[in-house]
């Protein structure tokens, strides 16, 4: 018996992997975090599946669906939203699966920065103005943020940021990140990636209605030069002078053939 632990990806149905879905279809049980992970992967389950939602449930609660299952020699397939590398609640799971001498393994899925990226068309590291992605967040009411993670220490770097789980205090985000940013830089928020009501506001720091965060919560803030896509090199990976292993180029390349 294994517990699975499946990236059900952003919200569209058909952005989980293969083998995601295949092991959904082999669990005769399937625990789903049923706030953002879409109905529709439920369809997946075999006939008879039992199948709960665990938005509504404590952790004890749901380690003793697992030990149920465990106990019976029933596989577990369970989802958890994007991918289950972050922000997912996956870590206290493990650590009392291991505890309990519970098998299990993980299969990852497309995060919701992914989606909010494709839905803008855009490429968040571009040569010359961002080479690294911050994946991270604002304190919440159920999570402080640990020291030094601030928003302004990320914005130092220039990065591209993906901020998570702070629609609803648009207003802070803008006054800490405009010192670093400027007014001028671009900001996209998307609502929903990937689901059918998937909406997407483009501004910069300066013109950003904070207001717009007062309804819908999933939300991604991607904030940074790279979202503007202009005024970036190409990259030096294709240009045609550009000698590596795949593409020997000059008379005395590097790698010859
Ligand atoms: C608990 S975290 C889950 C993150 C998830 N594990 C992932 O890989 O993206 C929930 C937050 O992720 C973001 N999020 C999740 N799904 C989203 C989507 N489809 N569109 C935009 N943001 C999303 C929002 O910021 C939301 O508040």
């Amino acid at each position: 018996m294994t517990v699975h632990f499946i990236g059900a990806g952003p919200g569209a149905a058909d952005l989980i992997t293969l083998r995601g879905r295949d092991l959904i279809a082999a669990c005769p049980v399937c625990l789903y975090a049923g706030s953002l992970v879409p109905e529709a992967l439920l369809s997946h389950c075999p006939p008879g599946a039992r199948i709960v939602n665990t938005a509504p449930m404590d952790l004890d609660q749901i380690i003793a669906e697992i030990a149920a299952a465990h106990r019976a020699g029933h596989d577990v397939a369970r989802l958890h939203s994007g991918d289950l590398s972050v922000w997912s609640a996956m870590g206290e799971q493990l650590r009392r699966l291991r505890d309990l001498g519970i098998p299990y393994d993980v299969t990852p899925g497309v995060p919701s920065f992914a989606a909010a990226a494709a839905a803008l068309g855009t490429e968040l590291t571009l040569p010359g103005l961002a080479q690294s992605v911050v994946l991270t967040r604002t304190s919440g009411r159920a999570s402080s943020m640990p020291a030094g993670e601030t928003l302004a220490n990320f914005a130092a770097t220039g990065a591209t940021l993906a901020i998570h789980l702070s629609v609803h205090v648009l207003d802070r985000v803008q006054a800490e990140l405009v010192p670093h940013y400027g007014e001028g830089c671009p900001v996209a928020v998307v609502f929903r990636a990937s689901w059918p009501d998937q909406r997407v506001i483009r501004a910069t720091l300066g013109t950003l209605d904070p207001a717009i965060g007062a309804g819908e919560r999933t939300a991604l803030i991607l904030v940074g030069p790279a979202l503007a896509a202009e005024g970036f090199d190409e990259s030096r990976l294709y240009a045609g002078d550009y000698d590596r292993r795949f593409r020997p180029v000059g008379t005395a390349p590097r790698f010859p053939e």
